[in-house]
């Protein structure tokens, strides 16, 4: 079993972040979502890795992944115009010769792992593996409709009027049998080769394609909001209190991690939250849910459901919460003054 990852695409959703980062590497809880979706590969005992990259992103999933040795696996990259996720597929074709892989999307994570999707793929000899989420509003994702013995019969992509709620999430196992039907299926209306076309190619070629339904939770980190979500449940399921750096004259109330080299004075930090290396917090309230990168700093503020990316920094602001700082981008309050002053880049956003 191999793994395909894949962590091209054009965030275009996520701009500006992704002009000088890719999407997979934006931090959630302090480490990239990618790095959390490479646990789970090496978790299931995969160890060859085949990690799709795009053009102009490429070379900062390579600076971060590297030869994957920090998950004790091999990685192989694979460049691909974001073509769709079948279009990957076919890319890495070398890469995946005649062994079955299970793909996962490097900025999707769910609560379940993979290994038991492996186990049960493998024991009931299936084609394909697709995991499956009951949501509220099937109309904007992938349905899919299962017989009684769990086998998917159709699969409908953003319908009208959806037949179930049970919309296709990003990890996906496959027999080497999925080259045959991306071979045979056509670019979709925005011009991509679509997985649920290739999906759908297998169940009309009579090959076993079975789901299974995640009862866990899952994040598509695609948007603003959806990373703020991902930070409150990463932030929730993952972190223990664990207080390295130096703290005065502070209160550190719940599940908090303050990391070597961070200094916390005159403050009170609420969990569960992390505060990154050689970040400094002074005179500020960081409430619930925030995650502040290393070197990062906030001074007489506070702060709520947050991220703040390495090296960003905080002054004086009365109160700033549901809000995602890149890297060194810098807030403050300009001495009284109720006007705002901004040296805003491309695609941000801004709300006073
Ligand atoms: P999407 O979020 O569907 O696509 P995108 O990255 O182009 O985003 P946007 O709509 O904001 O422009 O992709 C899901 C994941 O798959 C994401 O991690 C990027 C990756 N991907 C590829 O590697 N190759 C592709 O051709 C596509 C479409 C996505």
């Amino acid at each position: 079993m191999k793994a395909l990852v894949l962590s091209g695409g054009k965030g275009t959703r996520l701009r500006p972040l992704t002009f000088t980062l890719a999407k997979q590497l934006i931090p959630v809880a302090n480490r990239p979502i990618l790095g959390y979706v490479l646990d789970q590969v090496r978790d299931a005992g995969i160890a060859e890795v085949g990690v799709i990259i795009a053009q102009e992103t490429g070379n900062y999933v390579k600076d971060y992944v590297k030869d994957g040795s920090d998950w004790r696996m091999r990685v192989d990259y694979i460049l691909q115009e974001p073509l769709g996720l079948a279009h990957a597929v076919k890319q890495a074709r070398p890469f995946l010769g005649g062994s079955p892989f299970v793909m996962c999307l490097g900025d999707n994570l769910q609560g379940r792992g993979i290994s038991n999707l492996v186990r049960r793929f493998e024991e009931e000899k299936l084609d394909c593996l697709i995991l499956l989420k009951e949501v509220p509003d099937p109309q904007r994702f992938g349905i899919a409709v299962l017989d009684s013995g769990g086998r998917v019969t159709k699969l409908v992509e953003k319908p009208k009027e959806p037949p179930t709620n049970l919309a296709v999430v990003g990890t996906y196992l496959f027999s080497p049998k999925v080259h045959l039907a991306v071979d045979r299926i056509k670019p979709s209306w925005r011009n991509e080769l679509e997985i649920t076309d290739a999906i759908q190619e297998m169940i009309n070629m009579g090959f076993r394609v079975k789901a299974e339904v995640l009862d866990s939770w899952w994040l598509d980190t695609g948007k603003k909001d959806d990373i703020l979500t991902a930070n409150q449940i990463v932030l929730d399921e993952y972190v223990r209190r664990d207080v390295r750096g130096n703290v005065e004259e502070s209160t550190v109330e719940g599940r908090v991690i303050v990391s070597e080299g961070a200094s916390v004075k005159g403050s009170r930090v609420r969990g569960p939250c992390v505060i990154g290396r050689a970040a400094s917090i002074e005179g500020s309230f960081i409430g619930p849910y925030t995650s502040i990168g290393d070197s990062a700093q906030v001074v007489n503020s506070a702060i709520e459901n947050s991220i703040l990316m390495a090296g960003a920094s905080v002054k004086d602001v009365e109160r700033m919460e549901d809000s995602l700082l890149g890297r060194s981008a810098r807030v403050s309050k300009n001495g009284r003054s109720h006007s705002v002053k901004a040296n805003v880049g491309d695609f941000s956003e801004i709300e006073v």
